[in-house]
């Protein structure tokens, strides 16, 4: 069945090699997730060799375990491996013909890089970008081909989630739409066709949810009690482990993003802005047991 909003299938173009913009925890994961579902070259790049080397070496890794579980065969975990490389210089993307970027979520940078980038690619490589909440008209705007940018979320972890949530721009055309929701349904993913608006679809139900889970701690209710209060509700993880896995920079950009579109709906956490500014990576550390436990410096903001 044709996924909601995609144009008819005989329109989308094949993927022959891939580019990743970002070598990042989305960056890598999606570098993990294109190699292994589309079997076709994919090059990642990022601000300098130590980043690129580390998301190669995720892949390898990722690959490595997939061998350990038998999932792969020596000689097909080589050959993937063998497909993955990275660069500092934007040329080495000439070949790719779908592009995605997973960089920092700041609208100038991105424009920026799709810029750069049209540059060295064919007029009908696909931009496509991993935006949370960005609007994808703003990104294509200045570019000489706005109709090959689309949004094309993903959601962490990727291997596992199999939500994608493919965005069309005002002027995205539907070559590339349509090259889009065919390439989801190669990676494997459940595709669903997002309006340009601020948080698309899950990431208004999603900060909502921390959101208010946050204002309760920022009000006064102790952390663990406001942390397991709604888990026992069956969701996969509690809210302040999803921030951690989320990265509470994103979520606090995604917040902002949405406060600024729906003040009436949205507004800023205190105690989240708190936690970005301590620069702390996680909520959770682990006790002497081995345990999960509230960071106590967390618990007090
Ligand atoms: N990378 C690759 N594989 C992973 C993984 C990762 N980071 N984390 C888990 N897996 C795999 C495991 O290898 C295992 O695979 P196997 O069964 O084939 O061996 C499988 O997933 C299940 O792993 P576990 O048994 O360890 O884990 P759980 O059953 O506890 O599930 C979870 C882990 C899938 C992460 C689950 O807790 C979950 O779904 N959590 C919610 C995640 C969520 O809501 N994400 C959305 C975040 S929002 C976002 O990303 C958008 C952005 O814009 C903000």
């Amino acid at each position: 069945k044709r996924p909601a909003g995609a144009p008819d299938k005989s329109l989308a173009r094949k993927v022959t090699g891939v580019g990743i913009v970002g070598a990042g925890l989305m960056a890598s994961q999606l570098a993990m997730l294109f190699v292994r579902q589309l079997k076709v070259p994919v090059i990642l790049t990022d601000i300098d060799q130590e980043r690129i080397d580390k998301g190669v070496g995720y892949v390898h890794g990722e690959i490595d375990k997939l061998q350990g579980k038998g999932r792969l065969s020596p000689d097909a975990a080589n050959r993937l491996k063998g497909l993955v490389s990275g660069s500092l210089d934007k040329s080495a993307f000439a070949k790719t013909d779908f592009v995605i970027e997973a960089v920092f979520e700041n609208l100038d940078l991105k424009k920026k890089i799709f810029a750069e980038l049209e540059e060295y690619i064919a007029p009908e490589t696909i931009l496509a970008t991993n935006t949370s909440s960005l609007s994808i008209t703003k990104m294509a705007a200045d570019l000489k081909h706005p109709e090959r940018v689309v949004g094309f979320h993903f959601f962490n972890p990727v291997a596992v989630l199999p939500l994608l949530e493919v965005i069309k721009g005002e002027k995205t055309d539907d070559a590339t739409l349509a090259t889009a929701f065919a390439t989801a349904k190669a990676l494997k993913k459940s595709a669903v066709g997002s309006a340009d608006l601020p948080g698309f679809v899950f990431n208004r139900l999603l900060i909502r949810t921390l959101g208010e889970v946050m204002n309760a701690v920022d009000e006064g209710t102790p952390f663990e009690v406001a942390d397991n209060a709604i888990a026992e509700l069956g969701m996969p993880m509690t809210p302040f482990t999803l921030l951690a896995l989320v990265g509470p920079a994103v979520a606090l950009h995604t917040g902002e993003t949405l406060a600024e579109a729906y003040p009436e709906r949205f507004h800023n956490s205190p105690g989240l802005e708190a936690l970005v500014e301590a620069k702390k990576p996680a909520v959770w550390s682990y006790g002497a047991d081995g345990k999960q436990v509230v960071d106590p410096e967390v618990a007090e903001l």
